[in-house]
């Protein structure tokens, strides 16, 4: 079974706190978005593979750390996941990105895909989706699912909030997908919302609401 991992880490706990206020503004909503996603992307990337390279400090010559440059692509979920990609790119500044187009049907909570567009090479490259909300789990499992179908085999899902039912969705179909996410809240409201969540993400990253 993939792994689940919480931050359970004071700077992403309280600017979670401020975006979760309904009096927040887009910009500061924004900002937050992004800065959490680069915390949360400090810890799934823990795992990336390392080398050595012979380098000559002030003081001596010394086998550096290094990244091992394995290959990497960030996939938001349009639109929300938009809002994370800066903050994994200043941390891996050499990720490709692809974009998958993906909403909920508001009645039927069914996602649905309406744009897929990866780097050629995606299905040799270790992948991160990325979306600020885990609800029921629909929208990240088909995602993982169209990136599977493209032959990727290396797969982490990464979310501001998530609720267990969508922890359980993930862990059912996608049983090899590690999961990151800021907090897990109580639960889903009748209308697929996480509650006590912080609203509809999209909406308040772009103002559209
Ligand atoms: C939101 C969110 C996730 C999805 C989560 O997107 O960003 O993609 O809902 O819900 P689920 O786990 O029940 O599938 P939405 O469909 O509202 O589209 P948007 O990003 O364009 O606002
Ligand atoms: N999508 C959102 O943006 N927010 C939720 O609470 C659930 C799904």
């Amino acid at each position: 079974m993939g792994k689940v991992v919480i931050m359970d880490h004071p700077l992403v706990s309280h600017k979670l706190s401020i975006m979760r206020d309904k009096n927040t503004s887009v910009k500061d909503f924004r900002e937050l978005v992004s800065e959490i996603g680069m915390l949360i992307t400090y810890e799934a990337t823990r795992d990336l593979p390392m080398t050595t390279k012979r380098i000559e400090t002030p003081i001596c010559e010394m086998d550096a750390p290094t990244l091992a440059g394995k290959k990497f692509a960030v996939v938001p979920i349009l639109r929300a996941g938009l809002g994370l990609v800066d903050g994994v790119l200043r941390m891996v500044p050499s990720a490709r990105v692809g974009h998958i187009g993906m909403f909920r049907d508001e009645e039927t909570l069914i996602p649905h895909v309406y744009f897929c567009k990866m780097p050629k090479d995606i299905a040799e490259r270790d992948v991160l989706i990325v979306d600020p909300m885990l609800a029921t789990g629909g929208s990240a499992a088909a995602a993982i699912q169209e990136m599977k179908d493209r032959g990727c085999k290396h797969i982490k899902l990464m979310v501001l909030v998530a609720a267990p039912e969508g922890i359980k969705c993930i862990q059912d179909a996608h049983p090899d997908v590690d999961i990151y996410a800021g907090a897990l809240d109580e639960k889903l409201n009748e209308r697929g919302y996480i509650v006590p969540g912080l609203g509809d993400a999209g909406d308040r990253i772009f103002g559209t609401k």
